[in-house]
């Protein structure tokens, strides 16, 4: 019986256990023998391997995080503790992996593919920020977090004649961001790709109210940029609105995962499956226009993102 395993690595993303959770069951189903590696990369080098059966992964695909645990491991980039990775799968007869996690993670799947393990990338990022796939497992359920965050916000807002300045992750990906301006009906948005002038926020903040009347506002800014406290400061100094600023953190990255990245999960990790008994390696799996599809991790890493400056644009005119 063939042996495959499969780890998570980098941030969790809500979805993770559903993509575990289809690889044991539909691998099993196959006719592999299916093992979970904890920790991450760094478990993989340090052996923390074991067997999955069926009831090892009952009940998981409503929680967040990852039963198999995640890790970073800056490491993991040189050859020799790939080498000792691969003796840790090797010993075990071991020899295809799965591996669920961002772009980070990609380039290490893409290192164990070249040194002989047949590797399959599924993408698992709250940051949507692989592009070669239109959606990532963690992004739809981080996007619910936000904005269920934002509509919080927004009563006090109202009632207070506050503005929030709100900072979402993304690292440096801007799809949070973008997405969720869209979707809270924010008045602005901050990201990284295009340049921001403060002054013009509070210009822009002073024909909200003055002009549009509004009682609320609500600003939603990329992590990495700049400093929402002190934006909320100035906003207080130097317009009708009294600034606050919150910092989501973590609180994106949490809870029960959403229909979207369940299904994407589990459609995803069955695909992987397919690719390893073809005995396939160094692919990814990609959603495309409504499609699971595989690419090379290669080509899905260096893809471009052609629908954000589209969004941003819609952002604008919604505004
Ligand atoms: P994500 O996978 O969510 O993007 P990271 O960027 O932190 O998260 O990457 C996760 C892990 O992937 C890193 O801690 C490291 O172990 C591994 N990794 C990142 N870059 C590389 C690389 N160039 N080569 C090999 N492994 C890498
Ligand atoms: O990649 C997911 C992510 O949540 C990013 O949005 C964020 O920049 C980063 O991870 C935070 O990392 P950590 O959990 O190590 O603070």
């Amino acid at each position: 019986m063939r042996k495959i395993a499969v780890l998570t690595s980098g941030g969790d993303a809500p979805g993770m256990n559903g993509a575990i959770r289809a690889i044991v069951r539909v691998g099993i189903k196959r006719g592999f023998e299916v093992y979970g590696v904890y920790e991450g990369y760094k478990g993989l080098v340090a052996g923390n391997i074991k067997k999955l059966g069926y009831s090892d992964v009952s009940e998981i695909l409503s929680k967040g995080g990852t039963i198999l645990e995640s890790s970073r491991l800056p490491s993991f980039k040189e050859d020799k503790v790939q080498e000792q990775a691969i003796h840790q799968l090797k010993q075990r007869g071991i020899d295809g992996l799965v591996v669920i996690g961002g772009d980070g993670s990609y380039k290490g799947a893409l290192a164990l593919s070249q040194k002989g393990i047949d590797c399959i990338a599924i993408p698992g990022t709250i940051d949507n920020d692989i592009n070669g796939t239109d959606e990532t497992i963690g992004f739809h359920t981080a996007l619910y977090n936000i904005i269920d965050a934002v509509n919080k916000l927004r009563d006090t807002s109202s009632s207070h004649h506050r503005c929030f300045v709100v900072e979402v992750m993304g690292n440096h990906a801007d799809n949070l961001a973008i997405y969720s301006a869209i979707a809270c009906g924010s008045e602005i948005v901050i990201i990284d790709k295009t340049e921001y002038d403060e002054n013009k926020i509070i210009e822009e903040l002073k024909i909200c109210e003055e002009e549009y009347h509004k009682k609320h506002a609500i600003i939603i800014v990329s992590e990495k940029i700049l400093d929402v406290e002190k934006l909320a400061n100035r906003i207080s100094e130097e317009t009708g609105y009294s600034g606050r600023s919150i910092v989501l953190g973590h609180i994106q990255r949490g809870g029960s995962p959403v229909p979207e990245d369940r299904i994407l999960a589990s459609k995803m990790a069955e695909e992987a499956i397919c690719l390893l008994e073809k005995r396939k390696s160094g692919l990814c799996i990609c959603m495309k226009d409504n499609q699971i599809i595989s690419k090379n991790i290669e080509e899905a890493l260096i893809e471009k993102n052609e629908n954000q400056d589209r969004l941003y644009q819609l952002f604008l005119d919604l505004a």
